[in-house]
C-alpha cells in the first residue's frame, strides 16, 4: 500500500517536472526589477518575515556519506552542496510551520527520501532531462505544527529504469515562522481560550452540538478567489504573485483544490486576476471577469508573463471528473473579452443564463473616484438592450454610491430583476426595463462595501411563502469614505451590524430590521447551510479592507483585530434569538483581507486564504496557504442520503429522487430538498450564493421524494446547482445538478461583433501610452 502510494507520489512529481521543461519554453517574463528584459524564472524566494539558512550554514548537518560544496554565483549564497552517494543524507531542525528546499534539477539528480520528524512525506525526483535548472524549489510544506521539528533528505540514488546512482544537492532551506502565534499577540480578551492551543477549541457544549475546526491542506496557490466546480474540487484564483506552486516555469496563480484528498492542481492563466469577480453560466462553463494590468511596481512580483488582465474574461468548462484532468481556463482576448476594464467588479448570473457584470474601476488602485470608477454593468455574452449594441450601460446608482462602491453587493431576485447594495445604498434593478428603484439607506451609516466590506446573503428561498425574496447584510464600517487614507487607521472599529428587509412593497415600507453580531467584523464571509442557517465567520476587527494605505499598518494590512471564532445565525429564529456561538471553535489562523469561505458538497465549511500584501509575505498579517474545515455538528450525525436523482432539472417539472433516511428518523414532516448555488466567493462577496427550497413529498415507505423543479429561471438562474435532502435538520451529502435546458446563455452575434470593432483587448495599457488617463 505504502508503496503503491509513493509510486502515486512519483508519478505525480515526474508529472511536475515535465511541466518544468515545457516551462522554459512558454516563459516570457522578467524578474528583475526595473527592468523589460526576459530572463529565467527562479523559484528561489524568500517572503518578508521568512529565514533563509543556505547550505554552508553550521545549522545544516550532513551525514551518511561524502557532500561535495559547489561554488557558483547561480547558487544562493554563492554555494550548493551534493552528494552522489546512496543513503547520504541532510538533516536540519527548525522551529516553525513551513519549510521548503531549494536546489538544482538536472540530468544528475535523482529521487530523494524527504522525512519530517522521522516520518517519510514524499520521495522528491530532481531529475531534469535538459538544460540545469538552479535554484529550484524542491519541496515545500506550510502546514506543520508551530514547533521544533526535523527534515532530513536522504539520497536513494536511484531513478526507475535506471540502474545508475544519481546525486541529491541542497542550496538553502527556507523556514516560515510561526506568525499565526505572533499574531494572537494582537487579539484582544473576548477569545478566553485564545492562550491555549488552538485547534478544536470550543465553548462549553453539549456533544451534540460540537462544531469542529480541523486544519489540513494547503492551496499552493493563494486563495483570493473560491468556487466549488464539482463534487471534489474547488477552483482557487489569485493574483500574481510568488506562490509556492509553479507551472510552465513561474508561479501558478490559479489552482484545482481537491476537497477530499487535498491535493492540488496548478492551472496556467494569461492575464492578472487581481481582482476578478466569477460565476458560472447557464451552460455550466464559469467565467472569471476582470482584473488587474501588469504590475510593474518595483517589486520582485512585477512580471510572471501575465497579460493585463483588466478586460479579462477567462473560461472554465465543466470541470466534473474526480481527477479534474484535462481542466483548462481559457483565454482569448482578441475572441472573448469586456467592453471596458474593470478592477473588483461583482458578476452575477441573471435568468436568460448569462452574466450581469457590474461596476468597478477602470484601474487598479483602492478607494473608488470618480476619475476611476467604471459606473456601468455589461453582460457576458454581449446584448443588444437598451440601444447599447453591447457596450456598457450606464448605472446612476454607481454614480452617486462614489467612494466606497466596489464589488457592489447584487443577487438576482425571484422576479428577475436584482438587489444591489454599494456603499450606504441599495436599489433593485430591472434589467429589462433600464430602471433603479432606489430602497431606504443602510441604516446608521454602515458601509458595506469595499473597502468597507461587509458580506450579504440572499436568505433562504421558500414555495411556502411563495419565494418571498430578503436579503442580509452584515458587517462593514462607518468610517467616512471621503476621508485621505493617511488619515484612517487600521485601529477604527469595524460595524456589528447586520441589516435585513424583505423585497416586497409592504417590506420596503417597512424598512431594514437592525441586528447586532456579538463582534464587529470588516470583511466576514456569510455562508449558506443546506438547513438555512447562515455560518459569519472571518474578518478583522477594526480598520479597512486593503494594504498599504492606512496609518498604523500591520505588516502591510489596513485592517487589525482578527475575529478567530464564527458565529452561526438562525434566520427563522426569533430577533434577539438568532446569534449563536455554542460549541463553535476557535481558530488560531487570523482571515484577513482576501479571505473566503465556502459550503462544500459534503456539508462542511472550506475556510482559505487571507493575503493583505503587496507579494508573499510571512510578516504579520502573512500569506496564508492553510485550509481548515470547519464541521458542522450534523457533520458527525447520521445522515440522510441520495441514492438516486437526476443530472438535469427542468424549470417547473416534477422528478422523484431515490433516498435513504438514517434509522430512527422519525419526524415525517420535517423533510426539506434544497437546491444550492454555492456561489463564488471573493472579497466577502458571496456572488450567486443561493438557496431555494423545493415543493418536496416524501413516499408511504421513506424511499422516494417526489420534487418540483424550481418554477422558472427567476427563482433559480438556469446553470448548475446542488440538491441536498435535509432531514430533522440534517443533511445529506449534495448532489450536482443542472437546472435549465443546459444550453446557455444566447449569443447576440451583432452585438458581440460590435463589441469586439468597437473595443481593444488592452484599452488600459493603450490610454497609458496617451500619457494616462488621469
Ligand atoms: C457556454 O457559453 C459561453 C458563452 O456563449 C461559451 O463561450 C462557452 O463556450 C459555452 N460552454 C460550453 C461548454 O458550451
Ligand atoms: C527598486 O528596487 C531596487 C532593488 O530592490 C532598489 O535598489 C531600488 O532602490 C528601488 N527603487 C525605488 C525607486 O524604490
Ligand atoms: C483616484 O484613484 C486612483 C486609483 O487609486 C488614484 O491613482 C487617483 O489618485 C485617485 N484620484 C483622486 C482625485 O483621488
Amino acid at each position: 500500500m505504502a508503496h503503491y502510494i509513493f509510486s502515486l507520489l512519483f508519478y505525480a512529481l515526474a508529472a511536475l517536472c515535465l511541466n518544468v521543461s515545457a516551462a522554459e519554453l512558454a516563459w516570457n517574463g522578467h524578474t528583475t526589477p526595473g527592468t523589460t528584459k526576459p530572463a529565467a524564472f527562479r523559484p528561489y524566494y524568500v517572503p518578508p518575515g521568512s529565514k533563509s539558512y543556505d547550505s554552508a550554514s553550521p545549522l545544516v548537518l550532513y551525514s551518511g556519506g561524502r557532500w561535495t560544496e559547489i561554488h557558483s554565483p547561480a547558487y544562493t549564497g554563492g554555494s550548493l552542496r551534493q552528494t552522489l552517494q546512496v543513503q547520504a543524507s541532510v538533516s536540519f531542525t527548525f522551529f516553525g510551520t513551513g519549510i521548503e528546499w531549494f536546489g538544482n534539477r538536472d540530468m544528475y539528480q535523482g529521487i530523494s527520501d524527504v522525512y519530517i520528524d522521522r516520518d517519510l512525506v514524499q520521495k522528491v525526483d530532481a531529475w531534469y532531462d535538459g538544460k540545469r535548472l538552479t535554484q529550484q524549489r524542491l519541496f515545500w510544506r506550510y502546514d506543520l505544527l508551530c514547533q521544533k521539528h526535523t527534515l532530513k533528505i536522504v539520497n536513494t540514488g536511484a531513478r526507475p529504469g535506471s540502474t545508475h546512482d544519481y546525486a541529491a544537492n541542497l542550496d538553502a532551506f527556507v523556514v516560515t515562522g510561526c506568525h499565526s502565534l505572533q499574531q494572537l499577540d494582537d487579539v484582544p480578551p473576548p477569545h478566553p481560550h485564545s492562550s491555549l492551543p488552538p485547534l478544536l477549541l470550543a465553548t462549553e457544549a453539549e456533544p451534540a452540538n460540537k462544531w469542529t475546526l480541523e486544519q489540513k491542506g494547503s492551496t499552493g496557490v493563494h486563495a483570493m478567489q473560491l468556487a466549488i466546480i464539482s463534487s471534489t474540487h474547488a477552483l482557487i484564483i489569485d493574483k500574481v504573485e510568488h506562490n509556492p506552486l509553479t507551472i510552465d516555469g513561474h508561479p501558478a496563480w490559479a489552482a484545482l483544490y481537491d476537497i477530499e484528498n487535498h491535493g492540488v492542481i496548478p492551472l496556467a492563466m494569461l492575464s492578472n486576476s487581481f481582482c476578478a469577480g466569477g460565476t458560472f453560466l447557464g451552460n455550466g462553463t464559469l467565467i472569471n471577469v476582470g482584473g488587474n494590468p501588469v504590475v510593474e511596481d518595483n517589486t520582485s512580483s512585477a512580471d510572471f508573463g501575465d497579460v493585463d488582465g483588466l478586460q479579462a474574461i477567462r473560461l472554465l468548462d465543466p470541470c466534473l471528473s474526480s481527477s479534474a484532468s484535462g481542466c483548462k481556463i481559457y483565454e482569448s482576448p482578441d475572441r472573448i473579452r469586456m467592453a471596458s476594464p474593470r478592477w473588483y467588479n461583482t458578476v452575477l448570473r441573471i435568468s436568460d443564463g448569462s452574466a450581469m457584470i457590474i461596476g468597478g474601476s477602470k484601474k487598479g488602485g483602492w478607494m473608488n473616484n470618480a476619475t476611476v470608477n467604471n459606473p456601468t454593468i455589461e453582460y457576458f455574452p454581449p446584448k443588444s438592450i437598451h440601444g447599447s449594441n453591447g457596450m456598457p450601460i450606464d448605472l446612476p446608482f454607481l454614480h452617486e454610491t462614489l467612494n466606497s462602491n466596489l464589488f457592489p453587493i447584487a443577487f438576482l431576485l425571484p422576479d428577475g430583476t436584482v438587489f444591489i447594495a454599494a456603499n450606504n445604498d441599495a436599489m433593485i434593478y430591472n434589467w429589462k426595463t433600464n430602471t433603479e428603484r432606489r430602497l431606504p439607506a443602510i441604516p446608521n451609516g454602515v458601509r458595506v462595501t469595499y473597502p468597507m466590506a461587509g458580506t450579504a446573503l440572499l436568505l433562504p428561498l421558500s414555495p411556502h411563502n411563495n419565494y418571498q425574496a430578503e436579503v442580509l447584510l452584515c458587517g462593514g464600517s462607518t468610517i467616512d469614505d471621503t476621508r485621505p487614507s493617511y488619515k484612517i487607521s487600521s485601529k477604527e472599529p469595524a460595524s456589528a451590524q447586520c441589516a435585513r428587509m424583505v423585497l416586497t412593497d409592504a417590506g420596503i415600507a417597512a424598512g431594514w430590521e437592525i441586528e447586532q453580531m456579538p463582534e464587529a467584523r470588516l470583511m466576514p464571509d456569510a455562508v449558506l447551510l443546506p438547513t438555512g442557517d447562515i455560518l459569519i465567520c472571518n474578518g478583522a476587527g477594526t480598520g479597512i479592507s486593503g494594504y498599504g494605505n492606512v496609518v498604523d499598518q500591520v505588516g502591510a494590512s489596513n485592517a487589525a483585530d482578527p475575529v478567530l471564532t464564527p458565529v452561526l445565525y438562525t434566520p427563522s429564529a426569533a430577533p434577539g434569538a438568532r446569534f449563536s456561538r455554542t460549541g463553535m471553535p476557535t481558530s488560531d489562523i487570523p482571515r484577513m483581507y482576501h479571505s473566503v469561505a465556502t459550503l462544500t458538497p459534503n456539508g462542511d465549511v472550506m475556510i482559505a486564504g487571507s493575503n493583505p500584501n503587496l507579494d508573499r509575505s510571512e510578516v504579520k498579517y502573512g500569506t496564508e496557504y492553510r485550509v481548515e474545515w470547519l464541521r458542522p455538528p450534523y457533520m458527525t450525525k447520521a445522515r440522510p442520503q441520495i441514492m438516486d436523482a437526476p443530472e438535469q432539472l427542468q424549470f417547473g417539472e416534477t422528478v422523484v429522487i431515490t433516498i435513504q433516511l438514517p434509522t430512527g428518523f422519525q419526524d415525517r414532516s420535517d423533510i426539506k430538498v434544497a437546491l444550492m448555488d454555492y456561489g463564488y466567493v471573493t472579497h466577502a462577496v458571496h456572488a450567486n450564493s443561493r438557496l431555494v427550497y423545493l415543493v418536496a413529498r416524501l413516499s408511504t415507505a421513506g424511499t422516494k421524494i417526489t420534487i418540483m423543479a424550481p418554477p422558472n429561471s427567476m427563482v433559480y438562474p438556469p446553470g448548475p446547482g446542488w440538491l441536498v435532502v435535509v432531514v430533522d435538520e440534517v443533511p445529506s451529502k449534495a448532489q450536482r445538478v443542472m437546472v435549465g435546458d443546459g444550453k446557455g446563455p444566447e449569443v447576440d452575434e451583432k452585438a458581440l461583433k460590435n463589441v469586439l470593432e468597437n473595443t481593444k483587448p488592452d484599452q488600459y495599457e493603450e490610454s497609458k501610452s496617451k500619457g494616462g488617463e488621469e
